[in-house]
């Protein structure tokens, strides 16, 4: 243990680095940090997959303890929570001093869980969200959301400045997965909206393509109307615009019947009705569909 602590390069200027898990993004992440002349091991569960990168200028650990033990600043880009806990688990000396990155996508539970073995092991944790693929780190366009300790977050920012531009989002350990999943939420509702209308579309014998020039018009109407949607939910004020509740209504309940029996489902829209039948019952069908989630 005391040999282990002996190698690790406290209070240097630039870190010792350690990459657990050399998949996509871990490839992404080790390439960034040599292109900027840094030291970093690497451990992969596959070891030819880390191969490139041990050619590119990493340097290879035979274990997850010995990448770990050489480095103050430890990312974990793995595939789940369950390979994060699997790895943390192979470690039993003590850390302080240390940070470790758990960098993947996972939920608000796991990001408590996981900051928890790491302060069991003595060393600060910050959790990552990322919303960037593999190409793009290293660039404007990739965002990385960042959670946990504050000092930990500021010690290594110029490192994380390498990634993408980096985004503190609270102390809370949870913080950026919860951003994270919301963040996706966003695509997969916009997404999966867009595939009901497609399948709906074609179920109605329409031409998909043509439809769906006048379904990105009505993506873009979303688009475009965020800075108004949001300012009605800090404000707790909703004017109607271009329709209020009751007309919703009408279109809501035509479009839960259209939607009857197709595989993508009605994308819980009877819920959304409930709600505005409860809003209207309460007098308040003049006001606009942000009500809803007010
Ligand atoms: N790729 C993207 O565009 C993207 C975008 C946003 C977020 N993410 C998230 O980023 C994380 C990493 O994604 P990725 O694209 O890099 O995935 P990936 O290419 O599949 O790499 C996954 C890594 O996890 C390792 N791993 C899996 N199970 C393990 C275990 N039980 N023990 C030890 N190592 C294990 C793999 O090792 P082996 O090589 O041995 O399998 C590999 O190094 C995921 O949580 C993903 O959801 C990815």
């Amino acid at each position: 243990m005391f040999e282990d602590r002996a190698m690790v390069d406290v209070g240097k200027s630039a870190p010792r680095i350690a990459v657990i898990g050399t998949g996509a993004i871990g490839g992404a992440v080790v390439h960034r940090l040599l292109g900027d002349g840094r030291h970093v091991t690497v451990w992969n569960r596959t070891e030819g997959r880390a191969r490139d990168l041990v050619v590119a200028g990493a340097l290879p650990a035979r274990s997850v303890r010995e990448a770990v033990s050489s480095s103050t600043l430890v990312f974990l880009t793995l595939k789940d929570y369950a390979a994060v806990e699997q790895c943390l688990g192979q470690l039993d000396m003590d850390l302080s001093g240390q940070t470790i990155v758990g960098m993947y996508t996972g939920s608000a539970s796991e990001a408590r869980l996981a900051a928890q073995r790491v302060a069991g092991l003595g060393a600060q944790y910050i959790d990552a969200g990322i919303q960037a693929s593999p190409e793009v780190i290293g660039t404007d366009a990739a965002t990385i959301l960042y959670s946990g300790s504050p000092e930990a977050f500021e010690q290594h920012r110029a490192t994380l400045e390498l990634l993408s531009k980096p985004r503190f989002v609270g102390e809370a350990p949870e913080a950026a997965a919860v951003w994270d999943l919301a963040l996706f939420g966003v695509w997969y509702d916009a997404q999966l909206g867009l595939l009901r209308a497609l399948e709906t579309a074609r179920a109605a014998g329409i031409n998909v393509l043509e439809f769906s020039r006048t379904a990105s018009t009505q993506l873009g109407h979303v688009v475009a109307a965020v800075p108004a949607t949001v300012s009605e939910m800090q404000q707790g004020i909703y004017p109607a615009g271009p329709a209020d509740l009751t007309e919703h209504l009408t279109v809501v309940r035509h479009l839960i019947e259209l939607r009857a029996g197709r595989r993508l489902s009605d994308g819980g829209l009877p819920e959304v009705a409930a709600k505005i039948e409860a809003l209207i019952a309460d007098g308040r069908g003049g006001e606009g569909l942000t009500a809803t989630a007010g």
